[in-house]
């Protein structure tokens, strides 16, 4: 009976070790569009992405950032099979965004990620009654606006491709009450919003649409925000894990482009050192 168990026991752990293996190039054959990918989240995505061996678009409105982040996506993509290329683009332009989407299919031939990542507030804002008009339609136009755009052009081809996956950037000013920032917010509460009616438009396409919701993550524009804002510093402190970094929000990204996240739509996912729940 004791040796039936052994001679049985090594099979099935063989058989469990293969279910569970983890696929080791999540994102293989698969061709991603970035909107700001060449600042620092954007860029640690389209390293992370080419790392798992996808092909990536770099649509950035800044040449020399986004044909630095295209270099170093190729390298991470080396060994993987993962490509990059930088398309100039700006995300709040109709006509450039739908040049972008067509170089991406004429270069790659498919698309099946679109990941809305452009966009970022400034110290220009604050509350309703203080922020300038103009730093208004300035969030608008480039957090909102631009993701309205990148969707209505993109989500066509991903459709094409069979499905895939929309990632939006919102913030955790969607999620909680931060004063000093009501453009910003306005911005990136709509688009939590949008994620949600957006993931029950175009699930029949087998597309799933999904937020991150970061809150303070180290870019080079964050941490001049953060030196330079008293009320961010105060935020700072309430982080539990300490202060984010790229990295952590494209592991998110990562997950949610990819399959293992097959039944995830519809939700505005926070990347946060728990900032919304103390
Ligand atoms: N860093 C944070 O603390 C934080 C927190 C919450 C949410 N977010 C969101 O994450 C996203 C990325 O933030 P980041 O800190 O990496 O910003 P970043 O400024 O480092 O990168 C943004 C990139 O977008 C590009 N860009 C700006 N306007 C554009 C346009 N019109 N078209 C195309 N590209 C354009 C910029 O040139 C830049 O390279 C933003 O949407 C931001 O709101 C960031």
């Amino acid at each position: 009976m004791v040796f039936l168990r052994l001679s049985v026991l090594p099979s099935k752990l063989a058989v469990l070790a293969e279910e569970y293996e983890p696929k080791m190039l999540r994102l293989k054959n698969k061709v991603a569009f970035i909107t700001g990918g060449g600042g620092g989240i954007g860029r640690a995505t389209a390293e992370r992405f080419t790392e798992e061996g996808a092909k990536v678009i770099i649509a950035e409105i800044d040449s020399a950032v986004g044909k630095s982040a295209a270099l170093s996506a190729c390298k991470t993509g080396k060994s993987s099979g993962g490509d990059a290329h930088f398309v100039e683009t700006d995300v709040s332009d109709s006509d450039s965004v739908k040049a972008a989407i067509a170089e991406t299919i004429n270069r790659y031939g498919h698309l099946n990620i679109l990941y809305n990542n452009a966009g970022g507030s400034t110290l220009q804002d604050g509350p309703v009654t203080e922020a300038p008009v103009e730093e208004f339609w300035r969030c608008i136009k480039l957090d909102l606006f631009g993701t309205f755009l990148c969707s209505k052009y993109a989500i066509p081809e991903i459709a094409k491709s069979g499905g895939g996956s929309v990632i939006n950037m919102s913030s955790n000013v969607a999620l909680m009450a931060l004063p000093g920032r009501d453009c910003y917010t306005a911005a990136k509460g709509a688009i939590a919003s949008m994620t949600r009616s957006m993931a029950v438009e175009y699930a029949p396409d087998s597309i799933r649409v999904n937020a991150i919701a970061p809150s303070i993550v180290l870019s080079d524009r964050a941490t001049k925000l953060l030196e330079a804002s008293p009320e961010i510093q105060t935020i700072s402190k309430t982080h539990l894990l300490g202060l984010g970094k790229p990295i952590h929000v494209a592991e998110l990204a990562v997950y949610l482009a990819g399959d293992e996240s097959a039944i995830t739509t519809g939700q505005v996912i926070p990347v946060d050192s728990g900032v919304t729940i103390v």
